[in-house]
C-alpha cells in the first residue's frame, strides 16, 4: 500500500510588476518584479517506492511530459538522495502560462520529497539550475524579486486582497518573448511606500509596468483583450499581464466579488480558463 502525503500546493506565481531593468553578458535579464502567490495551484503528492516515478492527472494534465525534461522529476533528482519516490502532480494551471507552473511545481515537490526524504532543502543558487522564480516560488509569499530573480526581499503587512485569473490557452515561450524585447534598461521601481488598504497598493501597480507586456501582446495579441476583458469587470481595481504571459491578473477587494468577475468572464469566453483566490502575501 502506498502511503502518499498530504498534498502540497504549488500556487500560481503572480507579478504584479515585472521591470526589465538591464541584461547580462549570458543573455539573461535583470529584473525587479513585485511577486505575490493566488490561492489556486497545482498540487504534489509524493508516497514512498523503488524508484523515481510520475504521474500526471488534473484537468489541465494532457500533454504534460513525465520524462525527465518536467521540472518535477528534475527536482527530485536535485536532491541527489538516489531514493524513490512515487510523485503525482494534480496539475490545474495552464502550461507555458507567465504564472510559474513548472517551477511552482518543482518547488512544491522539492519541499514535499525533503520532508519525506529528512533531507536539507537545496541551497538557493542550486534550486536556479531548475529556473529562475524557483527561489521565489521556494517560500510562497509576497516578495520584491531582483537580479534574475534570487535576490529577494519579504513585504510584510499586504493588505487582503483577491485576485482573478485569466489564460486564453495560448501558450507562450518565455525566451521568445525575452528575444523579442525593444528595450532591456527601463528603469526600476521605485522604493516601496507602505499600502494601507487595497486601494492602495492597486494604485502603485497601476504606476508600474510589465516591461514584457509589449513583446508577449506582439507574440500573442489575444493578451490585450485579455486585459481589457480583466479590466472591464465590476470592482477590479488593476489589471495586467502575469510573467511572459499570457495569463492576465485583476485585483479585487472581496472574494465574492472576484468570483463573480471570473464568472462573468467563463460565461462570456468559455474557452479561456479564468480562476478566482485569495492573494497569498
Ligand atoms: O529560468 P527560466 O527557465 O524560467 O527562464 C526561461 C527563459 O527566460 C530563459 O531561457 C531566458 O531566455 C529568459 N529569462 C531571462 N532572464 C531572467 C529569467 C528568464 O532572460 N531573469
Amino acid at each position: 500500500m502506498r502511503h502518499e502525503t498530504a498534498g502540497v500546493l504549488a500556487p500560481a506565481k503572480v507579478n504584479l510588476t515585472l521591470h526589465v531593468t538591464g541584461r547580462r553578458e549570458d543573455g539573461y535579464h535583470l529584473l525587479d518584479s513585485l511577486v505575490v502567490f493566488c490561492g489556486v495551484g497545482d498540487v504534489i503528492r509524493v508516497a514512498p517506492a523503488d524508484r523515481l516515478s510520475l504521474r500526471v492527472t488534473g484537468p489541465m494534465g494532457a500533454g504534460i511530459p513525465v520524462d525527465d525534461s518536467n521540472l518535477v522529476l528534475r527536482a527530485a533528482r536535485l536532491l541527489d538522495t538516489g531514493k524513490g519516490a512515487a510523485i503525482t502532480l494534480e496539475k490545474h494551471l495552464p502550461m507555458a502560462s507567465g504564472i510559474g507552473g513548472g517551477s511552482s511545481d518543482a518547488a512544491a515537490t522539492l519541499r514535499a520529497l525533503a520532508e519525506m526524504w529528512g533531507v536539507p532543502l537545496p541551497e538557493t543558487r542550486a534550486t536556479m539550475a531548475l529556473g529562475a522564480d524557483l527561489p521565489v516560488c521556494m517560500a510562497p509569499g509576497a516578495w520584491r524579486m531582483q537580479g534574475l530573480g534570487e535576490e529577494l526581499a519579504p513585504l510584510s503587512g499586504l493588505p487582503m486582497l483577491w485576485m482573478v485569473l485569466v489564460n486564453p490557452g495560448v501558450p507562450v515561450s518565455t525566451p521568445a518573448v525575452f528575444k523579442a524585447l525593444g528595450k532591456r534598461d527601463n528603469p526600476p521601481m521605485p522604493a516601496l511606500p507602505e499600502f494601507p488598504d487595497a486601494q492602495a497598493l492597486a494604485d502603485f501597480v497601476a504606476r508600474q509596468r510589465n516591461d514584457l507586456e509589449p513583446a508577449a501582446r506582439a507574440v500573442a495579441p489575444v493578451i490585450g483583450d485579455v486585459v481589457d476583458a480583466i479590466a472591464a469587470t465590476d470592482g477590479c481595481l488593476v489589471a495586467r499581464m502575469s510573467g511572459s504571459g499570457a495569463t492576465c491578473f485583476g485585483l479585487y477587494t472581496a472574494a465574492d466579488i472576484a468570483a463573480v468577475a471570473a464568472d462573468r468572464i467563463r460565461a462570456a469566453r468559455p474557452e479561456w480558463w479564468a480562476a478566482s483566490g485569495p492573494v497569498i502575501g
